[in-house]
């Protein structure tokens, strides 16, 4: 039986063609390779209902997933999060038909783990016996976990400023973790290095190595398989890297090509913060690649994202989507947390918050309208920003009484 359909890698920027059985990174001229599949191929082999009967995780869709054997198979159990129907709140945002994919639910906490999950499996299968990457936090506890599950060595750099139970994952799965004085890139440096002399280590930086945009690919058929096999008008989402937007919008592409899904791609929209707007600015120029964003800082630190290598990538599925880039305040965005929780009872983090102000600050502009089926993505869930709700509490004494009546 035929497990993947996985047929070679291309570079989007040269066309050259690479092998996928052997370990690549990035293109020789430095581009970003993407996995490509023989799409007739796949649908010789499954179908949607075939589908629909297979246990409800993000290897449902193997066939278009780049691990040739399923005994590679590394898994916590992760994918088909949730599609939830936020009414309140779509009601309050004037979007009525408003929807969030609810990635707080994965392991260890955010959406990190579908790129840890197939990264990690494709690199067993591989033979790479130790990972090495920069993160903002939650990737590198995604995949020091799933490093340890596949027993993979892996060393992880963070900004020493990145939320501690990022730092607390890694450290419990053993990974080899150092914190740097700095952002995103000045690890990105480290680590280069270090994989350089030491050998032995694969650099899975974003976008280094072809296979996590494969596993962050699987938002966006669980999207499409949840709503029947069908594609919303919108789809909101917090970009860093922008792993995920170009996983996203290359498997609808994928879907599109096998007729499972027909009709407009979403208007993509990528969503930053006003302390890191690479992607919005260039957008809003109308450029090909963005420039380098100084002094970035922002709460929702997974998109304190300065210099993207996938930049090229992400502009393209905004322009190609007819979607656009918003960038929002993080006082807005804290505030619209709070929101969130209180008419959803869904205690979402600062990224995902970040995308229901987009779409209250789209709303208001006019480029969304009432009629709009929009998908906010919540990339993870608010347990691991503990600090971002300031909860000023009472505290009674065993002899005391609460007060009578509601405060
Ligand atoms: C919670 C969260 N949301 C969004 C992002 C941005 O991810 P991407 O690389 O897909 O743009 C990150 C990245 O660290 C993250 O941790
Ligand atoms: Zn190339």
């Amino acid at each position: 039986m035929i497990y993947s359909a996985l047929s070679h890698l291309e570079c989007p920027r040269c066309g050259a063609r690479h092998d996928a059985d052997l370990v690549q990174g990035t293109c020789s001229c430095g581009s970003p390779l993407l996995a490509r599949y023989d799409l007739p191929a796949v649908a010789g082999l499954t179908s949607p209902p075939d589908i629909a009967a297979r246990p409800a995780d993000l290897w449902r869709y193997h066939e278009l997933l780049p691990v040739r054997g399923a005994g590679h198979v590394v898994s916590l159990g992760e994918g088909m999060t949730p599609l939830l129907a936020m009414p309140r709140l779509g009601k309050a945002l004037g979007v009525p038909n408003l929807l969030m994919k609810d990635e707080g639910l994965m392991p260890t906490g955010t959406f990190k783990a579908r790129g840890a999950a197939v990264g990690v499996s494709r690199a067993a299968e591989l033979g790479v016996a130790a990972i090495a990457m920069p993160t903002n936090g939650n990737a590198g506890a995604a995949w020091s976990v799933y490093a340890a599950r596949a027993q993979m060595r892996s060393l992880v750099v963070m900004p020493a400023a990145a939320p501690a139970i990022a730092r607390t994952q890694c450290a419990a799965a053993g990974a080899e973790l150092y914190l740097v004085d700095g952002l995103i890139g000045d690890a990105g440096r480290l680590i280069a290095d270090a994989v350089a002399r030491r050998g032995g280590y694969l650099n899975v930086a974003t976008l280094r190595e072809p296979y996590r945009i494969e596993g962050k690919k699987t938002m966006g058929l669980e999207i499409a398989e949840q709503l029947g096999w069908r594609m919303p008008g919108v789809i909101v989402y917090p970009t860093g890297g922008g792993v995920g937007i170009i996983g996203i919008y290359k498997a609808l592409r994928e879907l599109l090509e096998l007729g499972w899904v027909s009709g407009d791609l979403p208007r993509l929209v990528a969503v930053q913060s006003t302390g890191c707007a690479p992607i919005v600015r260039a957008f809003q120029a109308g450029a090909a690649a963005s420039e380098p964003w100084p002094d970035a800082k922002t709460v929702a630190f997974g998109i304190t994202v300065p210099n993207a290598l996938g930049d090229f990538l992400i502009l393209d599925a905004l322009y190609a989507t007819g979607g656009t880039a918003v960038a929002v305040t993080d006082e807005a965005l804290l505030a619209d947390q709070r929101t969130v929780a209180r008419l959803e009872g869904s205690f979402i983090c600062p990224e995902g918050a970040a995308c229901v102000t987009a779409v209250r600050q789209l709303r208001e502009s006019g480029w969304l309208s009432e009629r709009d089926e929009v998908v906010v993505l919540n990339t993870g869930t608010g347990l691991i920003y503990p600090d971002t709700v300031p909860a000023s509490v009472p505290v009674l004494q065993p002899s005391g009484s609460i007060p009578s009546g509601q405060p």
